[in-house]
């Protein structure tokens, strides 16, 4: 039961307290002054949703009070009592922020902040959902006819949902649905087991088996043979070894044998004729020995003649070059002028040149004296002529008009002037004769210079010539002095020529008798004997092994017929043990095949076995669902039927409660063919209600539809809320109606809300009565009035 609700900014409400009991609540108003907002309010504290806003046509934030002025947040607080508990839900509305519920159980918190967890609790402590809510409990205004305008199809879906039926449709189509695919497991298995019966054979198994046991017998026989022949081939191998080693043997010396007597025979042939007996070994050595000494000797002698010529070539040549010298020297002093006179002359040469030297001395004194005098000279005539110059400047002053005395600087008179030039003329005059007098003497001086100079000339010049004089002779005493030296060598080397001449002649005459070649010849002879001397001797040995090889031979016992025999035999025998190793192979082989096919049809029989048994298995199950599946339609079928009649039961007791009129006696739903079709009773028949019944008179049914659906489906909450049912209504049906809300409905549902504006049905209440006031025109609040009833 819902106690009380308090509603803050939601609509038009700005802060109102309902307060609610048991039986019919009954809101008056007129349009607009708030009616439907309080159920809204109802409706969204405990689901967190109500139909305009569920049908997306407002928003939750346009529940906030707008009007007069806007607010930024709404509140809900629901109080409602369940079984032994007391609820209290709030629901805050922020704008623009996430909204909040909490929920109390008798002032303890159970749920929130989050309004999710909120709603899910309410759904939990009430047993209902916002559909069946909507549906079954709360008759939205201009919606009582809801189910009336569906069509029968939709109807029966819509009454399936409220109904819990369609649960049962669902159950079925899964159940169909593994039907479906057990069917299909079924025949893929069947199919298989068609397959693996078509390749199985049961006879082949057995015929394996045996054919098994018979290949494994003759394996063991195989490998005891091969036993066997293996022994034999390892004694033929013993033998043919030691047969080979006497082979080889009796070849070796065979060999050497043919070898020996080819060596003998050349031998033979080479030494034919000789008798070795007639030499003795040592003096053949000896004479070749004393053979070769000779031949040395006769080479030495040979060398050293050799370079005595190259000697003699030599100092025959450096003869020869100093005699040409000799000539030369001699050719430039053919008269035989000696030494000491060439140093006689050189001497009084020299004294000569002294003498010459002090002359060329005085003569430059001479020089420089005359030139200092000139000088000296030059110098006095340069001074006469600057005083001459300065007594002509003084005459020209004196010419003047303001003459002035060259000493006091006073000007002078005619007179002074007169005499004083008199004066400087007398002077100039007297100056002039001493310049004479010094041109004269410097000319002399120039004279006497120029003749010195000549002399001092003639005198170097002859001293350079006897330089030269002397320079010659001491050339010609080196000449001199070099020919009795080259004549002193050229004496000495013929005296080594004639030496070296008379040794060479010695020695040619000591050889000329010798012959080298007959010497060789005779070397030659000698070693020839030799030589075979040896191979005498080399065939007397041969001789000796040939005969030790012989008796050898005498002794091997080999014979090559037995040897190729018994080959043969050991190669038999390898080929039979080869040809049973294949056959052990392809009978192994042939085992390991048979052995896989024996396992796969082995495990084919067992698939067969398993396939049989899960076909079965399946059937059995297809046969239990199709049980299953009937009885849930038969189930289904028998809670409609029973839910429909409890319903219709209902419907026919409201009816005649709401309807006040006898041309139609009841109401009820018609299962047909699947669809809930709703019929109305004439006094002659049951008919459809389609087509049928005017706009009041359909009202009256839908009304009597919904009661009725609330009352068998939400018996366990037991409200009711009805928004403006009286549309459509006669006033007399209107009277009826309320005189059901205020009697009869309160002792089948405990708490019922109904919203009318129309004031007749005031006397539908039987617990409280608010009137809901506001101010359209002023945009007012809501001013809940309340007033209750006896
Ligand atoms: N957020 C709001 N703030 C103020 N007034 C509102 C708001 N939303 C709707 N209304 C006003 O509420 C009135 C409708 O309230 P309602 O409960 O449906 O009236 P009625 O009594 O006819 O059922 C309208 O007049 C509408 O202008
Ligand atoms: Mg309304």
């Amino acid at each position: 039961m819902i106690t009380k609700l308090r509603l803050e900014n939601w609509k038009t409400h700005k802060d109102s307290e309902l307060e609610f009991d048991k039986g019919t609540n009954v809101l008056i108003g007129k349009m607009g002054s708030g009616k439907t907002s309080v159920i809204e309010a109802i409706c969204y504290a405990l689901f967190g949703t109500f139909p305009a806003l569920n049908r997306k046509e407002v928003s939750i934030e346009e529940v906030i009070l707008s009007k007069p002025y806007e607010e930024d947040n709404a509140s809900l607080t629901l109080e409602f009592r369940y079984g032994k508990s007391n609820y209290s839900v709030n629901r805050k509305i922020l704008k623009k922020k996430t909204n909040q519920a909490t929920l109390y159980e008798n002032g303890r918190l159970i749920a929130g902040p989050q309004v999710t967890e909120v709603n899910k609790k309410i759904e939990d402590i009430l047993k209902i959902n916002y559909e069946i809510f909507s549906r079954a409990i709360f008759s939205e205004q201009n919606q009582i006819d809801y189910f009336l305008k569906l069509s029968p199809q939709q109807r029966k879906q819509s009454f399936d949902e409220m109904l819990a039926l369609d649960r049962y449709e669902r159950v079925r189509a899964g159940a169909v649905k593994v039907r479906n695919k057990m069917k299909i497991l079924l025949a893929l298995k069947k199919d298989s087991l068609a397959r693996l019966l078509e390749s199985f054979d049961e006879k082949e198994l057995k015929e394996i088996l045996k054919k098994l046991e018979e290949t494994k017998e003759r394996l063991g026989s195989i490998n005891s043979e091969i036993s066997q022949k293996e022994k034999i081939v390892k004694e033929f191998d013993i033998k043919i070894k030691e047969l080979e080693k006497i082979r080889v043997l009796f070849e070796n010396s065979r060999r050497k044998q043919i070898e020996y007597s080819t060596k003998l025979d050349t031998l033979q042939q080479e030494i034919a004729g000789f008798t070795a007996a007639k030499y003795e070994v040592s003096e053949i050595k000896k004479e070749i020995e004393k053979l070769e000494k000779e031949i040395e000797k006769i080479n030495d002698a040979k060398s050293e003649i050799n370079s005595l010529k190259a000697l003699i070539e030599d100092k025959t040549k450096r003869k020869i070059s100093l005699d040409k010298v000799i000539l030369s020297i001699k050719s430039k002093n053919p008269l035989g002028v000696n030494e000491k006179d060439i140093e006689e002359k050189i001497l009084g040469l020299n004294k000569k040149i002294k003498d010459l030297e002090e002359l060329i001395d005085g003569s430059a004194e001479d020089i420089e004296k005359l030139e200092e005098k000139r000088s000296k000279n030059k110098e006095e005539i340069g001074c006469v002529c600057e005083r001459i110059n300065n007594h002509k400047k003084e005459h020209d002053n004196l010419k003047g008009l303001h003459a002035k005395c060259p000493i006091c600087k006073q000007a002078v008179d005619e007179t002074l002037k007169k005499n004083l030039s008199k004066e400087n003329e007398a002077c100039i005059s007297k100056e002039e004769k001493v310049l004479d007098g010094l041109k004269g003497e410097l000319g002399e001086l120039e004279k006497k210079i120029e003749l010195t100079r000549t002399e001092e000339k003639e005198q170097r010049k002859l001293f350079e010539t006897l330089n030269k004089e002397i320079q010659a002779l001491e050339g010609s005493k080196k000449d001199i002095q070099m020919l009795l030296e080259n004549e002193k060598q050229a004496e000495l080397l013929k005296k080594d020529i004639c030496n070296l001449n008379e040794k060479q002649e010695k020695a040619s005459k000591l050889i000329a008798k010798e012959d080298i070649s007959e010497k060789k010849k005779e070397i030659e002879k000698n070693t020839e004997i030799l030589r075979k001397i040896e191979k005498s001797e080399t065939a007397e040995k041969i001789k000796k092994d040939l005969k030790g090889i012989e008796s050898q031979l005498k002794e091997i016992k080999y014979d090559r017929d037995e040897e190729i025999e018994i080959r043969a035999i050991f190669e038999r025998e390898k080929e039979t043990i080869r040809s049973l190793g294949k056959e052990l192979e392809t009978k192994t082989e042939w085992i390991n095949e048979a052995g896989k096919r024996k396992i796969s049809i082995e495990s084919m029989e067992k698939n067969i076995g398993e396939l049989k048994r899960g076909i079965e298995n399946i059937e059995k199950s297809n046969e239990k669902i199709a049980i299953f599946t009937n009885t849930l339609i038969e189930t289904q079928n028998s809670l409609r039927t029973l839910l429909i009649e409890t319903i219709n039961d209902a419907m026919g007791d409201l009816w005649w409660r709401i309807y006040p009129y006898k041309d139609y006696s009841s109401l009820k739903i018609d299962i047909s063919e699947g669809d809930y079709v709703l019929m109305i009773k004439t006094p002659t028949k049951w008919q459809r209600i389609e087509g049928l019944l005017s706009g009041g008179e359909r009202s009256a049914a839908a009304l009597t539809i919904r009661l009725a659906f609330s009352l068998v489906l939400a018996s366990n909450l037991s409200w009711l809320i009805l928004d403006e049912p009286t549309h459509n209504l006669d006033r007399m049906t209107i009277s009826r109606l309320s005189l059901l809300m205020r009697e009869h409905m309160p002792t089948l549902i405990e708490q019922i809300f109904l919203i009318t504006h129309d004031s007749e049905m005031e006397n539908a209440a039987s617990s409280k009565v608010y009137f809901l006031e506001r101010n359209k025109d002023e945009e007012g609040i809501t001013k809940p009035i309340v007033q209750d009833v006896e």
